[in-house]
């Protein structure tokens, strides 16, 4: 093609390389210092044209030329791709090299500003390895050392774009290549997940193992800040087993070794996380996703009740034994310091009798062998507390901390009974009970003779917040007929009750 053919007229432009003779003079003195997108006139005299021979047909002997010049593009064969950092985030861990797996948007364009293509008119980055030849030269280069959320401009000379043939209607042959790239997401796929230890707690005993059941809050993002999930928007812990494949890879080698309260942040590359796929609308494939969380607590089904003492008092050398009844003050808590209840919430101690199921589990056992005016915390794994569905005010599968201080014990009695003699009962029971003498017990009598026995020491009540209550129980259970007074043929000794049912049995 001519140089100076009108390029307007063939819906096409002109390359040429200045400078070097291949032009007319009066053209390669005419296009030098211009810049692109600069518009010349350029009149050129014969002798800088084509003399007095001119160009057989079309340019007549010593014709003046008249060119009309737009500069489009300009590029040497000793360029070099030019980067500009239009925009680089303080947090730069980790920048591309060769192999990466990069998720980044783009506009297009030629040198001169024509726009020919963009990532955001597909509504998804564009996602490729670099250094592995599936992009043009130019951009395998011009992506490496960018940090996910760096904004360059890279200009690409056209030996390192399309060269000669361009690319379909779009890319003119020989063109120069301007790309403003947004690094979305960068990994590669040999990695695994990284850490970063954000809070770990002074105190840490224990770490989290697989089978462990971990209760965290999580703020899930991408790379480029956006965040895709929240636990905290369920007002809910994400709840799990660890290491058991329920969550995603990622998650389970990530979870391992977390202690309660720790803040951690977990990076999971694809092929631990949703893979290619994404997941939902809001993870796209290939994502690396980066979870920012919060170990709420811990535990393990097959752990049990973890007793510390905080005070003892001196010379203690009774403590509490099932059916026992106590006296305690208490305060409950979630791990991570939130208050559930308190006995210091109400006017009067907390009263509870030992291995009557009248506490969780854990809390008995916690309150056993203690002695009066101990000071414990009590660690409560969930199944020896509220279980998976917790309970008023507790989460499910919480682990609970109490800290108790037991205000006062008094002996019990063995379960079924409401009253035991300490030596051998009065050989004539009823007779000693009968305090008139009329053949006949009353309410009154009855009572009257156990408080008695009570203040001689030789029998103890189940020991309750209410004696009268046990001793009315007691006389129900003897005045067999219901008539309101216990006769001879009704009195009977537990103990000898149990041996006849034992007799009947057998
Ligand atoms: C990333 O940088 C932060 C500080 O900016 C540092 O604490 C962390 O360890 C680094 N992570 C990696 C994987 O290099
Ligand atoms: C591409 O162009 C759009 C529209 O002008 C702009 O919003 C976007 O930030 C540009 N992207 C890059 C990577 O420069
Ligand atoms: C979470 O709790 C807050 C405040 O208590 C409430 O406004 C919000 O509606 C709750 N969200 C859900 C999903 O329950
Ligand atoms: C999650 O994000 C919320 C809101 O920004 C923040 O208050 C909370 O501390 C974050 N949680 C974690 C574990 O980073
Ligand atoms: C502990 O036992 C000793 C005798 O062994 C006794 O002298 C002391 O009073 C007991 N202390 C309590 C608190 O019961
Ligand atoms: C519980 O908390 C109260 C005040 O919040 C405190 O006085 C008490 O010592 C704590 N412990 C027990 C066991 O009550």
């Amino acid at each position: 093609m001519s140089p100076f053919l009108p390029s307007y007229d063939r819906g096409a432009t002109v390359a040429g390389v200045v400078g070097v003779g291949r032009l007319i003079t009066g053209m390669d003195r005419g296009l030098q210092g211009m810049c692109v997108n600069e518009r010349r006139h350029l009149i050129v005299p014969p002798h800088l044209g084509y003399g007095s021979i001119g160009v057989a047909g079309m340019i007549p002997p010593d014709a003046t030329l008249y060119f009309d010049v737009i500069m489009l593009d300009i590029w040497n064969k000793e360029d070099k791709l030019q980067i500009t950092t239009l925009h680089k985030p303080e947090r730069c861990n980790r920048t591309v090299e060769n192999s990466d797996f990069v998720r980044y948007h783009y506009n297009g364009t030629l040198l001169d500003g024509t726009h020919f293509d963009s990532s955001y008119s597909k509504d998804s980055t564009y996602d490729t390895y670099v250094g592995t030849g599936w992009l043009i030269k130019g951009m395998d280069e011009g992506l490496l050392g960018m940090c996910a959320g760096e904004k360059r401009r890279i200009i690409i000379p056209p030996f390192l774009a399309y060269g000669e043939k361009g690319y379909g209607t779009v890319i003119p042959p020989q063109a120069s290549l301007v790309f403003d790239v947004l690094l979305v997401d960068l990994h590669n796929p040999k990695d695994g997940i990284s850490l970063e230890h954000l809070e770990v707690p002074a105190s840490c005993k224990r770490k989290a193992v697989t089978g462990d059941f971990v209760r965290y809050h999580y703020n899930g993002t991408l790379m480029d800040g956006m965040l895709f999930d929240s636990s905290y928007s369920r007002n809910h812990t994400y709840d799990t087993y660890i290491g058991k494949g329920y969550v995603i890879p990622g998650m389970d080698q990530g979870l391992q070794g977390v202690c309660v309260g720790e803040k951690r942040r977990i990076i999971v590359p694809p092929h631990l996380g949703y893979g290619e796929n994404g997941a939902g609308n809001k993870i796209p494939g290939s994502a690396v996703l980066i979870f920012d969380i919060h170990v709420i607590d811990f535990h393990n089904p097959l752990d049990s009740v973890e007793i510390e003492t905080l005070s003892r008092p001196e010379g203690c050398n009774v403590t509490t034994q099932e059916r026992d009844f106590v006296r305690y003050h208490y305060n409950c808590s979630l791990l991570d310091g939130t208050k559930l209840f308190s006995s210091h919430d109400y006017n009067h101690p907390q009263e509870a009798t030992l291995g009557t199921s009248k506490v969780i589990d854990g809390l008995n056992t916690g309150l056993l062998n203690m002695c009066v005016g101990e000071k414990r915390v009590i660690i409560i794994p969930p199944h020896l507390g509220h279980g998976e569905n917790g309970a008023r005010g507790v989460p499910g599968s919480a682990v609970l901390r109490f800290e108790v201080e037991l205000l006062s014990r008094e002996e019990g009695v063995p379960e079924g009974y409401l009253f035991i003699w300490h030596g051998d009962p009065p050989a004539n029971l009823y007779e000693d009970m009968d305090l008139n003498k009329d053949g006949e017990i009353p309410p009154e009598e009855f009572s009257t003779f156990i408080k008695a026995q009570l203040t001689e020491g030789k029998g103890r009540l189940m020991p309750s917040s209410d004696p009268e209550t046990v001793i009315a129980d007691m006389f129900q259970n003897q005045d067999r007929n219901q008539d309101g007074k216990i006769t001879a043929e009704e009195l009977k000794l537990k103990s000898d009750e149990d041996q006849e049912r034992i007799h009947e049995e057998l």
